[in-house]
This record gives structure tokens, sequence and C-alpha cells, in this order.
């Protein structure tokens, strides 16, 4: 086709054969009509670090999980947010479709914390965070806690939860009067930081982004 004139690449003939080009930004046609290729869903799992932002762009010009991402052909976006302090399993894609439901309350997607407070977390603040606490007027939904230690100065608490509310683990402990010293996300609908180095990512597997999609009812 190229021999025969019919290629162009950014509105020039190309003659040239094996003539590279950028498939993100150069525009292809052949007869006058553009070549697209099939876009390319990306899965990543990024163990974000503590001090960096869940944004795509600050104007302010702070440290974003932007810099700890590859360089990629495609715009990928995150999947939810994870404050600025908080550390762990964070997802970003370009499948707009995915992204959504694994956002949307339906679909009761499982996240699990490790969260490190200051002081003893008695067994009744266990059970009061299991069955739900009062948090901005409304009710936090059922959860399951429980300590990996416990002594008078700190303890570490793995706390399952479902629910996607702003800052929710953080004002769940705070309304039981602990203070947060830690706390980083070690799961996400299943998919785990377990083996990625924090600040590292990699891309998920296709078996988890299988359950990933049928987690949230999407079969193809
Ligand atoms: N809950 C929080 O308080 N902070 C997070 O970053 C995620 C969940």
């Amino acid at each position: 086709m190229i021999q025969e004139g019919r290629v162009k690449v950014n509105g020039q003939v190309v003659t040239q054969l094996g003539v590279k080009i950028d498939e993100s930004r150069d525009r292809v046609e052949v007869d006058g009509r553009q070549v697209r290729l099939p876009s390319t869903k990306v899965y990543l799992l990024l163990n974000k670090p503590s001090g960096y932002i869940v944004t795509m762009d600050d104007p302010q010009k702070r440290k974003t999980v932007v810099e700890l991402l590859p360089r990629l052909p495609v715009r990928v976006f995150p999947v939810g947010r994870l404050d600025g302090e908080t550390e762990g399993a964070l997802l970003f894609t370009n499948d707009g479709e995915l992204a959504n439901r694994l956002m949307h309350p339906r679909y009761q997607v499982k996240k699990i914390y490790e969260v490190k407070v200051k002081g003893f977390v008695e067994d009744k603040d266990l059970e009061k965070l299991e069955k739900g606490i009062f948090v901005d007027g409304r009710k936090t939904a059922p959860a399951k806690a429980k300590v990996i230690y416990r002594n008078k100065e700190n303890s570490l608490v793995c706390l399952e939860v479902h629910e996607g509310r702003k800052h929710e683990v953080r004002k769940m402990f705070y309304a039981l009067g602990f203070e947060v010293k830690r706390l980083r996300r070690v799961s996400f609908g299943g998919v785990t930081i377990k083996g990625l180095r924090r600040g590292f990512w990699r891309y998920l597997k296709p078996q988890e982004v299988e359950r990933l999609k049928k987690l949230t009812n999407l079969t193809e």
C-alpha cells in the first residue's frame, strides 16, 4: 500500500517502507481514511508512598503520583483517591467503565487497610468499628476489624471496608478518639501490594483484571 502511494502520515504520502510512527501522536491514513489501533486498556497498581498527592496535575507543583508512574502512550487515571499521607494500593487505568464501577458504592468493592494508631485499641472499639459509627452524621457500613498488635503506646488494626467515603478510615478512628499515625491500604478489590516495594508499580495480571470485572458485573 505504501508503494502504491495510498498511505499518508500526518497528511504526507509516505514512500519509504518501514517508516516509524508514534501511534499516540501521528495520524495515519490509507486511501484517505484514518487508521486506528484497537484501543489498548492499561491497568496498573502503584504502591503509593506517603507524601505524594493523588492528582494527575498539580498547579502548586507538589509531589504527585504521576512522578512514580511509567510514561505510557495512553492517559491513565487513578481509581479513587488516597490522602497524601496514605500509603498503599492505588489502581490506575484508562478503562473508564471499570474505574467508575470500582468506585461505585453499589459494587461494595473490598478495601483492606492497616491502621496504626496512638494508644491501645480495646475490643469494644473493634466492635464499634464493625457495627458502624457516626461519621459526618451518617453511620458507616459494617466493617471487619482485627488487631495485628496492640500495646500502651500504639495499636495496629486491620480494617476491611467497602464504602468509599472521603477520609473515612481516619474519621472512623477519630470518632473513637484515636489519632491515626500511619494508614496503608494493603488491598483493593483483592489486588494486593504484597511483594511490591513502596513507590513502585506493576501491571495487573490478566486474572486480576478479570476478577475486578467480575466483581463489578462487567463481563465481555
Ligand atoms: N480513608 C482515609 O481516611 N484516607 C484514605 O486515604 C483512604 C481511606
